[in-house]
């Protein structure tokens, strides 16, 4: 197995992440790769910062370029953020002929049409998924997923930290300051919160969406951008109680004079799909001209979702530039496949709804928990009433605590011998898939 070997500008929260991810998972990441990956150097501003990600020997550097420059460092991973020094050394890397991966959207949204060129000029690739909806695949899914399609809009929820902050102000007696410190002290505001709050960061995103969705240049400069700064707990609150709630949008769409590219607060009905989007989570709906709409959820902010993309970036490009072209994403995903055990449905976990048609007289519905008890099963609720098809009966609805298939299975059956019991009873898992 070869080993591509890359450096690392920025070891903060995402830098962090992406280290930790190469640390933690490399075999998992190896066997889809069939490549092995090695980080040569890392740089950072401060050498005597205590970092909570351990480095295990890997060199620590002050000097940015010399991670560029390094013989060995075929991929520069850029993960300092600023539109300065960020570009200088991708421009550098560029020019040596080395790929680039990214989180940095104020570099692509505002320097990307020349660095696409550059790059193309040098034929290398340049990267950026961590750059839009932290750890939601949304550049593969409108480049790659929806290529057969014209898009026509899309609307997200693409700041984190400002949809954090909007879902926190929802709570009596929120602060602000105090939520935005937070959302600082988790990793997933920027180096200059303004960007959040203003909108900006919104901006340098939907910059980015539009270009890939429309195929036009980068125009961070043209779009219209609004933050959530002036958003108070009262518009909050009236806004919840005229049935909307308030969410900070970034919407791009085609108009007969142009295209639409705007970032601002907006009411959103409740029923809609991205007004349930809470927290630091990101959302972004694509309408395409022939699969309609459809939406990509996740988290958009933070140490491992933003690594997350980061890392299948840099295994995209050691793909591309180690693989055969035919062999470039294995069928399956993983360039070698494991022998695997899988469990039986009666190993599995979880919680249950039971549905009966009891006989009603008194001590039925005693006999039925006592089952359940018996089993040592945990019932969480209890709904019971008339049957409107025969007055002697009664409909009862149970739901259990998880418990083992197995286990319940047991239960089951001694449920159903019950004389109590008329007809079957029906049973339905609850998912718990978060
Ligand atoms: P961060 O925690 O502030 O980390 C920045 C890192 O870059 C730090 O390790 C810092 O060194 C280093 N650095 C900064 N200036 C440098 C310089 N002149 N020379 C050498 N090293 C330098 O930032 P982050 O949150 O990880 O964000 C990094 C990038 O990812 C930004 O472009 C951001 O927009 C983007 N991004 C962030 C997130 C997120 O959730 N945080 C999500 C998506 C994209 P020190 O540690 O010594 O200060
Ligand atoms: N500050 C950004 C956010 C980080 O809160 O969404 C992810 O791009």
């Amino acid at each position: 197995m070869s080993t591509v070997k890359i450096g690392l500008l920025g070891f903060g929260t995402v830098g962090g992440g992406a280290v930790d991810i190469l640390q933690t998972t490399l075999p998992e990441i190896e066997r889809r790769l069939g490549h092995s990956i090695e980080i040569v150097a890392v740089a950072v501003r401060d050498l005597n910062r205590p970092r909570n990600v351990k480095l295990n020997g890997i060199t620590l550097t002050d000097d940015p370029m010399s991670v560029v420059t390094h013989p060995d460092v075929e991929i520069v991973v850029e993960l300092m953020g600023g539109t300065t020094l960020a570009k200088t050394l991708l421009e550098t890397a560029i020019k040596a002929g080395k790929h680039v991966v990214t989180a940095n959207k104020a570099l692509i949204a505002e320097h990307g049409n020349g660095l696409f060129a550059l790059a193309q000029q040098h034929n290398v690739m340049v990267q950026y998924e961590a750059a839009v909806a932290g750890g939601v695949p949304i550049i593969k899914a409108l480049r790659e997923g929806l290529a057969a399609n014209k898009i026509e809009w899309l609307a997200g929820i693409i700041n984190g930290t400002g949809n954090y902050i909007l879902t926190e102000m929802k709570k009596p007696g929120a602060d602000f300051a105090k939520v935005l410190n937070v959302a600082q002290e988790l990793g997933y505001a920027e180096a200059d919160p303004t960007f959040d709050v203003e909108g900006i960061d919104a901006a340098h995103k939907l910059t980015i969406l539009a270009s890939i969705a429309f195929g036009i240049e980068l125009q961070f400069n043209k779009v219209y951008t609004e933050g959530i700064s002036k958003i108070s707990a009262n518009d909050i609150r009236f806004a919840q109680q005229m049935g909307y709630e308030i969410k900070h949008l970034g919407l791009a769409s085609r108009t007969s004079d142009g295209f639409a590219l705007r970032v601002h607060p907006a009411m959103v009905p409740k029923s809609v799909l991205l007004a349930q989007v809470d927290g630091v989570m990101n959302a972004v709906m694509v309408h395409g001209s022939h699969v309609g709409s459809t939406m990509y959820y996740g988290p958009g902010a933070g140490a491992g979702p933003t690594a997350s993309a980061v890392v299948a970036d840099l295994i995209d490009v050691i793909r591309a530039r180690h693989q055969p072209i035919v062999d470039r994403v294995p069928a399956l995903g993983f360039n070698t496949l494991q022998s695997a055990s899988v469990v039986s449905i009666e190993a599995t976990n979880s919680a249950f709804y039971v549905r009966c048609t009891v006989l009603d007289h008194s001590g039925a519905l005693a006999k039925i928990t006592s089952v359940f008890a018996d089993f040592d099963i945990s019932i969480e609720h209890v709904h019971q009433e008339p049957s409107t098809d025969n007055a002697d009966q009664a409909w009862l609805a149970v739901t259990t605590d998880v418990v083992s298939e197995a286990k319940f299975n047991q239960a089951l059956a001694s449920l159903q011998s019950l004389a109590d019991i008329s007809g079957d009873v029906m049973r339905i898992r609850i998912a718990s898939v978060h």
